[in-house]
């Protein structure tokens, strides 16, 4: 079944048996587009080595072929033009060949097992003996079922998951909002101001969305307060409020149905935004780049041929994702508080007003730094930080291989500048093909600038993407009760509620929705070449740069198999905790997590 086709139809023939083989197998998966024709294996170099009158022709021919065209989500350009149509043609190819062979879902019939799902828990038991397949090889992560109710679950999901909406409070900001004095009290044995005034206070902010329209179902417009323990040093909740029609402020002294469904209703929120900011972050964000560089950079450019590799089959998502998620009776309209042309509104603002879109604020050290959760000089350090711990490994190991490609084709920081290619490329980022806050030829003034550009490229198309999208959605991100995708009815005008399951989707809803997640996870790429640990590890790519880099691969992929040994090797403590979480977070595998973007 080809999945861009059948997924329309996943949801509502939910029980899909498929053998993890099939016609469209892996092999299936085709050369993938560089846009060159002869001279295949021809040395990667720079233009300013010599000058060269038929490379400029080359891509002069290139320009004129390949153009930017509407985006194809309604997002940022598309490319257009025959070569253009051409690319996208042939990156579809790879992306629909591995969607298909990825179909390996398997649920039982059983649907008495779930009990009517007439309480919270039953939720759990969609999960018994079902969806392994898909969400193999790591499993729903250990924890997120037993331990849903877990404050710390909630909130440590802010610093591994879901990590771009949360920020430190500087002490001198005004408080968004005012809470009880006396569940403050209860909650942290201090005063709001105090724990503000010590740089332990931190906000999560989602009222954006009580601008947008909604679909036949709900979502609130929480916003957040989350602090650091003084005892314990962890990172908790401290209150929700809900912005609903009627604006409730939670705390956990409030009942626990009460405070359980405010948690809900905070992640009906954070999940919208989350998916819908990483379309912009990753997705459009790599794609302006890389429409920028086909346009620039000749087919013989060392750094085009690097983006060829990290954007293997990426041109072919968007046009999925539109069909899948963003058209009309799609998955946002079916399943979400808010629609698919409403979702494409909320990610074209993300993008353009740079807190997704832009590129040099959004390294990951600057974008971790802005937001006060690393170097803060105004409050005490995280105790714990997951997404941190395992983006920065994998950022790290990327410059380091950055690092000796970029200095083995540039042997002065002279030489980038007398790069011309590369410095149209800037200019046209920042121009034509939409770019936000891309550097400019002031910021890229020798090597490492450029090895940061590069790092901050390969970033966004795997653990930035990975953390968010791929294998979370159905193991992590997405997992039943605590996540969900809508209210089914009106957030509560009063406290004291004692049905929260009415605000639960029905199990049909449920079943099409995991589904959808299911079909966003790519176990057949774990332990194979196309995880991340093999990033640059392209026979192509390689033979076409040069022995530096070739060294640098393999010592790459010796550091990302040590990473992946202590992934793998995570598991719970004595107190039930790996990683400071209440349970176990292994979706940035570098074995496991695949080294460039999927769906
Ligand atoms: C000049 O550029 C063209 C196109 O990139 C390439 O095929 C050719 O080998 C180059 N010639 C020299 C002498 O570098
Ligand atoms: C897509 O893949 C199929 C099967 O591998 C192949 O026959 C076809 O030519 C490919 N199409 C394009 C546009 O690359
Ligand atoms: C979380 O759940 C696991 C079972 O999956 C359990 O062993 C562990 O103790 C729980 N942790 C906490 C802090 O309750
Ligand atoms: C918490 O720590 C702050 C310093 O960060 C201190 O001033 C305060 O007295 C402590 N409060 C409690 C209740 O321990
Ligand atoms: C919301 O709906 C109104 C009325 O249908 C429409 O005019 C408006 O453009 C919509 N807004 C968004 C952001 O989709
Ligand atoms: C707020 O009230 C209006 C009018 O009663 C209603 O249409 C809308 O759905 C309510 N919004 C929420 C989020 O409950
Ligand atoms: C992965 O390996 C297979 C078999 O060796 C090869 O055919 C395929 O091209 C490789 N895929 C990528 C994306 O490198
Ligand atoms: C590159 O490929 C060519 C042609 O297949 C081959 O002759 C050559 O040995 C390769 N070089 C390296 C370093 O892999
Ligand atoms: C690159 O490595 C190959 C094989 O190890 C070796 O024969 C060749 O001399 C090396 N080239 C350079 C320029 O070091
Ligand atoms: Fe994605």
């Amino acid at each position: 079944m080809r999945y861009s086709s059948g997924a329309r139809a996943l949801f509502a023939i939910f029980v899909l048996l498929k053998p993890p083989s099939n016609a469209h197998g892996l092999d299936a998966t085709p050369r993938r587009v560089q846009g060159r024709t002869a001279n295949e294996l021809e040395p990667y170099s720079l233009p300013n080595k010599h000058t060269n009158a038929s490379r400029a022709v080359a891509i002069a021919n290139k320009r004129a072929a390949f153009q930017y065209g509407p985006g194809i989500d309604g997002g940022v350009s598309s490319p257009a033009g025959p070569l253009g149509q051409k690319y996208v043609a042939t990156a579809s190819n790879i992306t629909n060949t591995e969607s298909d062979a990825e179909g390996i879902i398997t649920t039982s019939d059983n649907i008495g097992k779930y009990n009517g799902l007439a309480n919270v828990r039953d939720y759990t038991l969609l999960y018994k003996d079902e969806w392994m397949a898909s969400a193999r090889p790591t499993g729903i992560d250990p924890g997120m079922l037993h331990n849903y109710t877990s404050d710390l679950l909630f909130s440590m999901s802010r610093l591994s998951f879901s990590p771009f909406a949360v920020r430190r409070l500087a002490p001198y900001e005004t408080l968004p909002f005012n809470v009880d004095p006396s569940a403050v009290m209860s909650v942290t044995g201090q005063s709001l101001e105090e724990v503000h005034q010590s740089g332990k206070l931190f906000y999560a902010d989602h009222r954006a969305q009580r601008q947008l329209n909604r679909t036949k179902l709900y979502a609130p417009a929480c916003d957040a307060y989350f602090y650091i323990a003084n005892a314990s040093s962890e990172f908790l909740p401290l209150a929700i409020r809900s912005n609903g029609n009627i604006s409730l402020v939670y705390t956990p002294m409030d009942s626990p149905d009460d405070w359980l469904l405010a948690k809900m209703m905070f992640e009906v929120n954070d999940f919208f935004f989350a998916q819908n900011d990483h379309l912009a972050r990753s997705h459009w964000v790599s794609e302006v780049v890389y429409q920028a560089a086909i346009r620039t950079l000749s087919d013989s450019h060392p750094i085009l041929g690097l983006l060829n590799r990290l954007m293997y089959g990426a041109f072919g998502i968007r046009p999925q994702a539109r069909e899948i998620l963003y058209d009309p009776g799609g998955t946002f309209d079916s399943f979400f508080g808010f629609g698919g042309a409403t979702s494409i509104t909320f990610a074209r603002r993300l993008y353009a007003d740079g807190s997704a879109g832009s590129y040099l604020d959004n390294y990951l050290h600057t974008n971790l730094r802005r937001r006060g959760l690393i170097d803060c000089n105004y409050g005490p350090a995280l105790s714990s930080f997951p997404f941190y711990d395992d983006a920065h490994a994998i950022v790290e190991a990327i410059r380091t291989f950055t690092t000796s490609f970029v200095n083995a084709y540039y042997p002065d920081d002279g030489e980038v500048s007398e790069d011309s290619e590369l410095q149209s490329w800037l200019v046209e980022t920042n121009g034509p093909a939409g770019g936000v806050n891309f550097p400019t030829a002031r910021d890229i003034v020798g090597r490492c600038s450029l090895v940061d550009l590069l790092v901050h490229f390969a970033y966004l198309v795997s653990a930035n993407h990975h953390a968010i999208n791929t294998n979370s959605l159905l193991s992590t991100a997405g997992v039943y009760p605590l996540h969900l995708q809508a209210l089914y009815r009106p957030p509560p005008s009063v406290k004291g509620i004692t049905n929260i399951v009415s605000y639960l989707p029905p199990l049909q809803q449920c079943l099409g929705f995991l589904n959808i997640e299911s079909a966003f996870s790519r176990p057949l790429l774990a332990n194979s070449n196309r995880s991340l640990l093999h990033m640059f590890d392209d026979g192509e790519f390689l033979n076409r740069t040069n022995n530096l880099t070739r060294a640098a691969n393999a010592e790459f992929k010796a550091v990302m198999q040590l990473q992946s040994d202590k992934v793998k090797s995570r598991g719970f403590d004595e107190n039930g905790l790996s990683q400071g979480m209440p349970f176990v977070w292994k979706t940035l595998d570098p074995a496991v997590a695949p080294w460039s973007l999927t769906i």
